[in-house]
């Protein structure tokens, strides 16, 4: 079939401003908007600039805005969004080239949760242990593959990039509801401050936007409980 796709370019070294190229190609309906990309700079424009790395979900580098919503190219397919597609970069963050957008702040903020098992105790001879009940309570913030697109389609990001933002904050859930886990206090500054999960005004666009399904804004409501509550 064949597909119009029109694509925000923008070189900042070149380019004044933004401005949308306009590409005609012959793909199947059952092939990604990533493969029509792909068709785009193989066959038509080499100069066209976007992330990609597995092609199937897993890495979380082709998240952009598809038709006006933020998706994963790899996952989405044409004969889902149609033969007239527009692809932009995702929202709130400076774009490097094209699709392509700097993500250094949205990795610093991740940093920023300490996502990883606090535990100065010391080890067991053993494995430390845990209940699969115990193991239910974060197993959908496991499935985070840090893409972004939760986060750059929060309003409440796109007020006050100092927003934490979803994405960190599902990767803070993930340790804080770990049983094995001690570092909520060390957490707590990053979670909880007023650039933290309190900026949340529950909107839903994270969980509408999160190509894993995960229920981002359950995720963060959790979060808050815990800082209230516990
Ligand atoms: S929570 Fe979902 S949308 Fe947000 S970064 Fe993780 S995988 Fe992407
Ligand atoms: S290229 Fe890896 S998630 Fe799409």
């Amino acid at each position: 079939m064949e597909v119009t796709c029109r694509v925000r370019r923008y070189n900042p070294t070149t380019d004044e401003k933004p401005y949308y190229a306009t590409y005609t190609v012959e793909v199947e309906s059952t092939d990604r908007v990533l493969d029509v990309l792909n068709e785009i700079k193989w066959h038509h424009d080499g100069t066209l600039t976007y992330r990609r790395s597995c092609a199937h979900g897993v890495c979380g580098s082709d998240a952009m805005r598809i038709n006006g919503r933020n998706r994963l190219a790899c996952k989405t397919l044409v004969k889902e969004v149609g033969d007239r597609i527009t692809v932009e970069p995702m929202m709130g963050f400076e774009v490097v080239r094209d699709l392509v957008v700097d993500l250094d702040s949205f990795f610093e903020k991740y940093k920023s949760v300490k996502p990883y098992l606090i535990n100065d105790d010391p080890p067991p001879a053993g494995e430390r242990l845990q209940s699969p009940e115990e193991r239910e309570l974060y197993d959908d913030t496991t499935k985070c593959i840090l893409c972004g697109a939760c986060t750059t389609a929060c309003p409440s990001f796109w007020g006050n990039r100092e927003f934490v933002g979803p994405a960190a904050l599902v990767n803070a859930h993930r340790f804080i509801f770990d049983s094995r886990d001690k570092g909520l206090d060390q957490r707590v500054g990053a979670v909880g401050s007023r650039e933290g999960v309190w900026r949340c005004r529950t909107i839903f666009n994270c969980t509408d936007a999160c190509p894993r399904g995960i229920k981002v804004t359950k995720a963060m409501e959790d979060v808050k409980r815990k800082l209230l509550y516990d």
